[in-house]
């Protein structure tokens, strides 16, 4: 029986974390990139629509300002790209119920490709292989792979050459969200300027956090939180430095800005902690919302 219409849910990701190379000539910076995919969710719903009306998007839910609802949405971008690869006319509504926050360091807009990609392949049963969805994902960002695949894994090159990581137990984390995002470019540019000076070594996975991970020991996964694109967004967002430092004071096991922020994730100890953390942060008046999240969670499913 034809398909007509397809959910797919798709979940935000932070990073364990972001060593960050020196400039390559193409603009882009080599990455060891350990992903965590957590429990905050996009609904991507894909259904066909007449004939000629072409690629349309609409966006709804609790996060939807900033978010494109035309053709550069990178959702719509994705089905352009498989239609053009496999010689379809593809038309369709696409509605993004969103709740990954938008700019937040979360990989909102690449989690929403990523479900395009499951979404297509399953109403126009293109019968995919898992190497053939990761390499549009790829084509379409560096966290668009990940978003596929979810779980724990090590991203390397751009930070779409995956290899998953064994990690044990589940982790708790707090969000502090902004309510205004950072550009990912805007940072990385940030980035190079305040090392601009220093010799900047290839970027190298952290043992200690592997091990931590490895044996599901929080506190230490806390105690291993690194990332090299943390001092650009507190430059760039002077209060990310106020986030972390309240998140810590309040007994975190790590604070960690998320990718490119300005989302900041603490790791919590459990679900209990997790709400006195999110108490403790509202009533500090130095963020906007805060969320509660697990990981890891799977990659973008069909529901
Ligand atoms: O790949 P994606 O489009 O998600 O990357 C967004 C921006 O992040 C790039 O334009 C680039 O400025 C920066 N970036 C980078 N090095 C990477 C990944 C992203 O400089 N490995």
């Amino acid at each position: 029986m034809a398909k007509d219409s397809v959910t797919v849910r798709v979940p935000a990701k932070v990073n364990l974390q972001l060593s960050v190379g020196p400039r390559e000539s193409d603009g882009y910076h080599n990455l060891v990139s350990v992903f965590q995919a957590i429990s905050i969710f996009d609904d991507v719903t894909v259904t066909k629509s007449a004939p000629g009306s072409g690629i349309t998007i609409s966006i709804i839910g609790d996060h939807t300002h900033g978010v494109p609802a035309d053709q550069t949405n990178l959702a719509v971008k994705a089905a352009q790209l498989i239609a053009s690869e496999y010689d379809l006319v593809i038309d369709i509504h696409i509605e993004v119920k969103k709740s990954i926050p938008v700019a937040g360091g979360m990989a909102g807009g690449s989690a929403d490709a990523a479900a395009m990609i499951v979404a297509i392949d399953y109403l126009y049963e293109l019968a995919m292989t898992r190497e053939e969805q990761l390499e549009f994902a790829a084509s379409l960002g560096s966290d668009v792979p990940f978003m596929l695949t979810g779980g724990t894994a090590i991203g390397q090159g751009h930070g779409d050459q995956l290899t998953s990581a064994l990690s044990r137990g589940t982790y708790h984390w707090v969000l502090a969200l902004s309510s205004v995002g950072l550009s990912t470019p805007a940072v990385y540019s940030e980035c190079d300027r305040l090392r601009a000076e220093l010799d900047i070594a290839e970027p190298r996975i952290s043992d200690q956090l592997m091990q931590a991970l490895l044996s599901g020991d929080a506190k230490a996964v806390g105690a291993s939180l690194s990332n090299d694109l943390q001092s650009a967004a507190c430059t760039l967002r002077p209060a990310l430095s106020l986030v972390l430092d309240v998140g810590q004071e309040y007994g975190a096991l790590g604070a960690i800005v998320s990718g490119s922020g300005p989302t900041v994730a603490f790791l919590v100890a459990d679900v209990e902690a997790g709400l006195d953390l999110a108490v403790a942060l509202t009533s500090s008046g130095v963020v906007g919302s805060v969320a509660r999240a697990f990981g890891p969670v799977q990659g973008a499913k069909i529901i």
